[in-house]
């Protein structure tokens, strides 16, 4: 599963000492943003000791991004016991995917391991260019297992000085989530919610997180253990999705046709996909 996935900064032994007791789906060990530039070598040290480990989750690491100068030492630092995904901020196209792939390929040579075996989820919407490339082409890739949208670089990069009004995301944030979220269906991969970044207030994490599960989103990123739990239990289906899928099924596998009534709405091959889904993630998460 892949409800949630919380950020911890790569740097940070007492935070990676913790990180197990949050219930997360996925940790991503940063060595990006959350890491200060005089701290990058400790934390590729402290990230390579934490992978020796195991977390009761899954591991993926963000290195820094490919106009960096660190990526092929952050990929260094970590392959001897490799994540199984890496996290690429300011991922601008599908050639920077092809790059960092490049990159995988010769270290999984090296070492022995199956090409491929390091899959890649890009932060696809972190500048103006990376949001219209987004637009423009399919970003399907063989190491491609997701498409994750990020609300604060891309602030920088076109000079918004705010991306919400009112609580809500402005027009070209909105985009961006909406450009992601088809992006990765079009690709055939998961769809990664950015975080909620006003941590403190749980209600309106909550109330985010539940629209972006009714949205299609497939997952959302924590960058607090408080919202790791929120996360879980808003990407989990409830009681009444799990009878309504039932129901569901139930009226549409009786008849010769293909369409049936239930609670006055018409039913057919959407919503049998629907409740589909919706009972795989059940089963999945119990
Ligand atoms: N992973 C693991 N443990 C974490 C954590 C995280 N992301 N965030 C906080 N904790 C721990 C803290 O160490 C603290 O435990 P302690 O009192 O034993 O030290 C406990 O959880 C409660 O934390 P709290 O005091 O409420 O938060 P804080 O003020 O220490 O830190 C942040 C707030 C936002 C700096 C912190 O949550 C954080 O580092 N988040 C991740 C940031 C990041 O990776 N950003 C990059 C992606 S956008
Ligand atoms: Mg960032």
């Amino acid at each position: 599963v892949h409800r949630s996935l919380l950020f911890v900064p790569g740097d940070s032994e007492r935070k990676i000492a913790k990180a197990a007791s949050f219930g997360a789906d996925i940790l991503i060990f940063d060595l990006e943003d959350s890491v200060a530039a005089k701290n990058k070598e400790a934390g590729r040290a402290v990230t390579r000791e934490a992978l020796t480990q195991d977390f009761g989750a899954r591991k993926y690491v963000r290195v820094n991004g490919l106009d960096t100068g660190l990526t092929d030492g952050d990929l260094d630092a970590v392959m001897d016991n490799p994540p199984e995904t890496i996290i690429l901020p300011k991922c601008a196209s599908l050639a920077d995917i092809q790059l960092l792939s490049d990159k995988l390929t010769s270290r999984e040579r090296e070492r022995g391991l199956a090409i491929g075996t390091i899959t890649v989820l890009p932060v696809a919407t972190e500048s103006a260019v990376a949001l219209r490339n987004l637009m423009r082409s399919d970003w399907a890739h063989p190491r491609l297992t997701g498409l994750m949208w990020g609300a604060e670089d891309i602030s920088a990069d076109i000079g918004a000085f705010v991306n919400r009004e009112d609580g809500e995301y402005t027009g070209v944030f909105k985009l961006a989530r909406d450009v992601c979220f088809l992006a990765a269906r079009e690709a055939g991969v998961l769809a990664i919610d950015t975080p909620f970044v006003n941590f403190k207030d749980e209600a309106a994490c909550r109330a985010e997180c539940e629209a972006s599960y009714r949205a299609g989103f497939d997952g959302k990123v924590a960058i607090h253990p408080s919202q790791v739990a929120i996360i879980n239990e808003a990407f989990t289906p409830n009681a009444d999705q799990i009878d309504w899928a039932h129901r569901v099924i139930e009226a549409l596998s009786g008849g010769e046709s293909g369409v049936a009534v239930l609670d006055g709405q018409m039913l057919d091959m959407p919503h049998q996909r629907n409740a589909e889904r919706i009972l795989a993630a059940a089963g999945s998460s119990n």
